[in-house]
């Protein structure tokens, strides 16, 4: 089948200060993924063409990008379900730098803002390692899927109008240790959390989870952490 591909390109040091599109007609399978389409232009029309990736497989979070209005991993997109009239874009809300290529630093920078790593200097009586039963794990396991792709973020209304907002990502991740018994940091991230450009900045939007590639519950683990700030209490 023929695909009809339209790609957003900004590049200011070669001249292109404006955005804009081309367009490029591929020969693909269904099962190609947008990825694999984007390679081609790059390999065959023009190695210009800028874009982050590395796995391809929908697991370093490297490679989210507006597709046809929704934020989507590149690598997991296929044609047979985005169709043969494919419009890609940077995803929203972080400075383009090049083509898709946006500035992630103020990104990581929330995420780093609520320590995402194990607060505990505690040694265990026995020297050997912090046990935690079965159901404690549960407790965070879904927020342990993340893989720092942005697509929740950069999706978010609440975002897009004040990029202050720390954001579902750094949420899930301040969440993924919040709730794990053997952290000892709760009460900072909390207290950091409830400042005002963190969680109730969050309008209940739901895009976040529908963005995810990993089907994380990206609102529910939001709720969960403005009830442990309301309550006083993890559980
Ligand atoms: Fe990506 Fe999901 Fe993590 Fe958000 S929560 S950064 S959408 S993997
Ligand atoms: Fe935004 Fe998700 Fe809340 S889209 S408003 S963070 S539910
Ligand atoms: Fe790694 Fe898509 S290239 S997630």
């Amino acid at each position: 089948m023929l695909v009809h591909l339209r790609l957003f390109r900004y590049n200011p040091e070669a001249g292109r200060n404006k955005p804009s599109y081309d367009t490029y007609n591929v020969e693909a399978d269904p099962t190609d993924r947008v990825l694999d389409l984007m390679e081609h232009v790059k390999a065959y029309n023009d190695p210009t063409l800028s874009f982050r990736r590395s796995c391809a497989h929908g697991v370093c979070g490297s490679d989210a990008m507006r597709i046809n209005g929704r934020n989507l991993l590149a690598c997991k997109a296929l044609v047979q379900d985005v169709g043969t009239e494919i419009t890609v874009e940077p995803i929203l809300g972080m400075k383009v730098i090049k083509d898709f290529i946006v500035d992630m630093e103020p990104f990581f920078e929330s995420y780093r803002s609520l320590s995402p790593f194990l607060i505990n200097d505690d040694i265990p009586e026995d020297g050997k390692e912090r046990r935690q039963s079965i159901e404690q794990r549960e407790r965070f396991d879904d927020t342990t899927k993340c893989i720092l792709c942005a697509a929740c973020t950069t999706s978010c209304p609440s975002f897009w109008s004040d990029e202050a907002y720390v954001g579902p990502a750094t949420i899930v991740n301040a969440h993924r240790f919040i709730f794990d018994s053997r952290d000892n940091g709760a009460e900072g991230r909390l207290e950091r959390l409830s400042e005002e450009m963190g969680v109730w900045r969050c309008r209940t939007a739901f895009n976040c989870t529908e963005a995810c590639p990993r089907e994380i519950h990206v609102t529910q683990a939001i709720a969960e952490v403005k009830k442990a700030i309301t309550s006083g209490r993890l559980d």
